[in-house]
């Protein structure tokens, strides 16, 4: 089969021999991306559709054999967890995360526990695209990996790596790892490492390799800076799995999240420590968002967000000092800043409480990202007990959205949370179910 590119314009279809900064047809800039064109058997060139003689068959569904699908397990835990019960052959995962997140960590732990020490029987291969064979030597040496399962392959060429992989057959290889899928190229375009045609022609020729011989497949993708993954939403389309890969560089908690997954549910998350001896599994996950020694400290609330099915127990905690500023500082870390202001207002109009001339500062324990209105009561008593200077039981956990009117409402998966924050020893639940409004609630804990 031959192969040949050309450049289509994303948004119309146009089609050109050569890139241009802007589409002829509808106008849109840099919107030509390069194209491999295979012309074959049977295959004509898009556009002239009546050239082609072959039909395809379909197949009944009712014909078809229900086949249990096999889980492999990882043997780490929680990326057991996050893939939904473990790996299912011929999956291609893409783990996305910011450059230094623990990517590589991650996957030379997998690599270790996914091979064995006898080179015979389970081999990992490991493509390194982005560091030296001996760079990855130094971190398994680190992470205490010793195993001979594992094999290196320092090579950008995807058209090498497959032949490569080609060359295993008949051995038990057990997964492929490409670090990262944005170093990989092909002959067949022009274009350079990283750029949306060659990622996209990469990740996919490495997909069809992994799906033909049933070998799971782990491709590592950076992030750009706007939080997509390079080589944009392409990838995320044609791999089965999206893994995030996320948490603050500064602290050692790592978030793996379940963005897509055709084999598992989404929204699902692992916790990792990020330690001098790599990632370990976090089961116990309070142990790490909540400072449950710190009791008697006033601007200390508990409470829950759900993670996908499991609900995280997480400590909100508030400073307020009086402000030396025209406009006082409001500093917001792991919730979003303009919640913050709106439940400023809130306490500031319907509870009385008077922080215009004061500084305030609300973070969540931990370093994680909080979204979810769920956390609105928590925040609001954490800022209370702050200014009233007077500590919250650390025995309490607080869930509820505050509305406008400074009403207390229902959340999702409200029971759910209640029951397993009472599980892990927390004696009273503040919801809506017990107060109607904020101002009641304040009243009754701290006044
Ligand atoms: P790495 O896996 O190289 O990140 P990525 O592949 O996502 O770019 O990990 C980078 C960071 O992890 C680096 O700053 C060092 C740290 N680290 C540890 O803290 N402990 C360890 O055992 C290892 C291997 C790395
Ligand atoms: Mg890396």
């Amino acid at each position: 089969m031959a192969f040949h590119s050309k450049y289509v314009c994303q948004q119309c279809g146009y089609e050109s021999t050569g890139w241009m900064g802007k589409c002829p047809e509808c106008g849109t800039w840099n919107s030509l991306v390069e194209t491999v064109v295979s012309i074959g058997k049977g295959q004509g060139i898009k556009g002239k559709r009546g050239l082609n003689t072959f039909v395809s068959k379909p197949i009944k569904l009712s014909e078809i054999k229900q086949i249990t699908t096999k889980r492999i397990s990882t043997k780490i835990s929680e990326l057991d967890r996050v893939l939904g019960g473990g790996l299912v052959p011929g999956q291609a995962v893409l783990i996305a995360g910011e450059p230094g997140i623990g990517k590589s960590t991650l996957l030379t732990q997998l690599a270790a526990s996914l091979s064995t020490g006898d080179k015979t029987s389970s081999t990992v291969l490991y493509v390194c695209g982005e560091e030296s064979a001996t760079q990855v030597k130094v971190r398994a040496d680190r992470l205490g990996v010793k195993k001979s399962g594992i094999e290196l392959l320092e090579d950008t060429d995807v058209d090498s790596v497959i032949n490569t992989i080609d060359g295993f057959k008949g051995q038990s290889l057990q997964a492929v790892i490409v670090d990262s899928v944005q170093t990989m190229t092909t002959s067949d375009l022009s274009g350079m490492a990283g750029s949306v045609g060659q990622v996209r022609e990469c990740a996919f020729r490495l997909l069809k390799e992994a799906k033909s011989l049933g070998i799971p497949l782990f491709l590592v993708g950076h992030v750009t800076k706007e939080g997509t993954v390079a080589g944009p939403a392409v990838l995320t389309h044609i791999v089965d799995t999206v893994l995030w890969f996320e948490g603050d560089k500064t602290l050692t908690t790592r978030v793996l999240r379940a963005v897509k997954n055709r084999f598992g549910p989404t929204d699902e998350v692992g916790v990792f420590e990020m330690e001098d001896r790599g990632l370990r599994p976090v089961d116990d996950v309070e142990r790490v968002f909540l400072e449950k020694d710190q009791k008697h400290v006033s601007g200390s609330v508990a409470t829950s967000v759900m993670q996908g099915t499991r609900p995280i127990l997480v400590e909100i905690q508030a400073l307020i000092v009086p402000t030396k500023m025209v406009i006082p500082r409001r500093v917001a870390q792991g919730i979003d800043s303009r919640r913050l202001e709106l439940l400023l207002a809130v306490l500031t109009r319907r509870c009385g409480l008077p922080l215009y001339d004061s500084d305030v500062f609300v973070n969540v324990a931990g370093g994680l990202k909080v979204t979810e209105p769920a956390t609105d009561l928590a925040i609001c008593l954490a800022i209370a007990s702050a200014y009233f200077d007077k500590p919250i039981s650390a025995k309490i956990i607080a869930v509820g959205e505050i509305g406008l009117l400074g009403e207390i409402r229902e959340v999702v998966a409200q029971a759910k949370r209640v029951k397993e924050a009472s599980r892990l020893g927390f004696t009273t639940a503040i919801t809506s179910k017990d107060f109607d409004y904020v101002g009641e609630t304040i009243k009754k804990l701290l006044k």
